[in-house]
This record gives C-alpha cells, structure tokens and sequence, in this order.
C-alpha cells in the first residue's frame, strides 16, 4: 500500500507480488550468506517497534533484525505503557512516532489499525499482527522456510490445520501460496474453526483446489507440507468453547508414521499443545527454522521499505 504521502507500507502479503517476493528471498539467502556486509546498512536508522498485543518473536526478531543492520529501535511491548491507555488515537499514534522514526512495525489486537497508522504517518509501517486478520511477515519466514526446504513454491500439497478461523498467519500463508502453480490446500480444523467465508470465496474464484477436512490423519499420506496452528485463545468470546476446541489436534511421532519422508512440518508458533516436543528432533520439523528465517526476511524487509 502507498499513502497519500507516497510512502509505502506492507499491510497484507498481497501488497508484494510474486517477484517483489523472490526478489525479498533472494536478499535474505544473500545476507544469510554475507551478514557482515549488512552490518551497517540503517545505521543512523530507527525502528518503532509498537506493539499493542504480546509477542515474542515478531517483536524481538524486527529489533534484532534493525540491530543487525546497524540501526536502532524505540518502542513499547503493551499497550498499557503507551498513550493509548490515555485514549489516544492509532492515527494520532502513527503521526507522532513519523516525527522520532524511520519505519514502524505494529501489532495491534483490531483488524486494520495497522492500516490506519499507515494511511496517517509519514514513515513506512509494517503490520506484524492485527487482529484475526493479517500477519505479512510471519508469512515471509514461512516462504524463506519453504524456499530453503522444498527449493520452491509451485506443485505443493500445503495441510494447515488447528484454528484455520482466528489464526491469521493461516489467511496469510493462504493468500501468498494461492499465487503459484499447482499448489492446493488440505484445511483441517473442527468444524467451528473452519476458515472465514471470506477466505473460502477467495479461493474459489480463484479456482485454487483445496479441501475442508476433520481429519488430520487420512490427509497426512498426501502432504507435502503441514502447517500446525494453535487454538487462538484470545480470539474466543468465552473459555468454555477454547477449552472444548484447544486440544482438536495435536500432532505426535506415531501420526507422523504414515507422512512423506520430506514432509515439511511448520508452525508460527507458539506452541501450546499442537505438536509433541518429541517431534522437535525430526529432522521434518522446520519450526525453529521459522522463526531464525523470519529475522532474515524481516531485514530484507526493512531494507526493500526503508530503500536502502
Ligand atoms: N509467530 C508469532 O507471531 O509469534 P509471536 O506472537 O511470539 O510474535
């Protein structure tokens, strides 16, 4: 998205097309293979990081991405120790972190206040979470992951299961995939965490060939990929659903016994209870890769944005 003021944000994958992407993972591949050559690439730079929702890896992987170009981060963790425990405005909020940074990443617990800001600053904004909705750059470390595992993105069986309702990481991963060749989808989930009409139409017009599935085990022999998700317990209205929902699925070694070789498993994580710890040593579980390959595509990020 660009702004009345001509400057770019990255709200929904979709704002970055196919190539805008290959070329964001071929930057990643590259500083992965030279880090100190971007040691210094935003010095005199600083990123916002306002979070408005918890987080442990969007947030401390954007900060370490800046540090690891040479810029510098402000920001808050909560939004009770900003002003908008006050009442004040994302708009007002936007406006006044374009005077003291460069570029800003914001999570924000209602979908589309990352729009917002980014329709008021004058800096570039990165939405890192709003909402159900959205989560762009939790998607661009899952595609470098699914880049440095299967070597592409075309003739893909991707599973996603668990909370394919709330889980916005999924709405995202769905909407970047749906762009290459060949790849259909395996949704399976209860039936009350199905995906959102909106996604479901999606697909359809688009003609992408997917499946709505209870059932975890019969789709396994046919993955290439399986994206586990957790129950998203702060999007439910009331604790007695979650806790009926929670443990729906929960991935362990035996279930893996009928999947390919190659399988990719994947999760944004965290994880609660969606997959056994014992599966960490597998060499299919790429979830720790995940989250090291989300710092390098969040600094290639930072750098496409910022123009670097
Ligand atoms: N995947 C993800 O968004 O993790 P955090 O909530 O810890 O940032």
């Amino acid at each position: 998205m660009i702004n009345k003021y001509g400057i770019p944000s990255l709200l929904s994958i979709l704002d970055l097309s196919v190539q805008e992407i290959d070329e964001l993972v071929s930057t990643a591949e590259h500083i992965i293979a030279n880090p100190k050559s971007y040691a210094q690439r935003c010095k005199g730079k600083k990123l916002a990081t306002l979070f408005f929702e918890p987080s442990t890896r969007t947030r401390l992987s954007f900060e370490a991405a800046m540090y690891e170009l040479g810029g510098n981060v402000i920001g808050f963790s909560e939004a009770n120790s900003s002003s908008a425990a006050k009442g004040e405005s994302v708009a007002d909020t936007a406006k006044t972190i374009s005077c003291y940074a460069d570029i800003i990443a914001m999570r924000h617990p209602k979908e589309g206040a990352p729009m917002v800001a980014a329709m008021n600053a004058t800096i570039p904004v990165i939405n890192a979470g709003d909402g159900g909705h959205n989560h762009p750059t939790q998607t661009l470390a899952d595609l470098l992951t699914i880049k440095l595992e299967k070597g592409r993105f075309d003739h893909l069986v991707i599973g996603v299961c668990g909370d394919l309702k709330f889980g916005r990481t999924v709405h995202s991963l769905i909407d970047a995939m749906s762009r290459y060749e060949g790849v259909s989808f395996v949704l399976i989930s209860p039936e009350e965490l199905k995906v959102p009409d909106y996604v479901r139409n999606a697909m359809k017009e688009k003609n992408i060939p997917f499946v709505e599935t209870t059932d975890l085990e019969g789709a396994m022999p046919t993955l290439d990929i399986l994206y586990m998700t957790r129950v998203q317990r702060e999007r439910f209205f009331n604790e007695e659903d979650y806790l009926r929902l929670k443990d729906s699925y929960i991935l362990t070694a035996d279930k893996l016994d009928n999947a390919k070789q190659n399988l990719s498993v994947l999760h944004p994580l965290p994880r609660v209870n969606e997959i056994s710890v014992a599966i960490d040593d597998d060499p299919r579980a790429c979830y720790f890769k995940q989250v090291l390959n989300g710092k390098y595509m969040r600094m290639a990020l930072i750098l496409k944005l910022l123009g670097v």
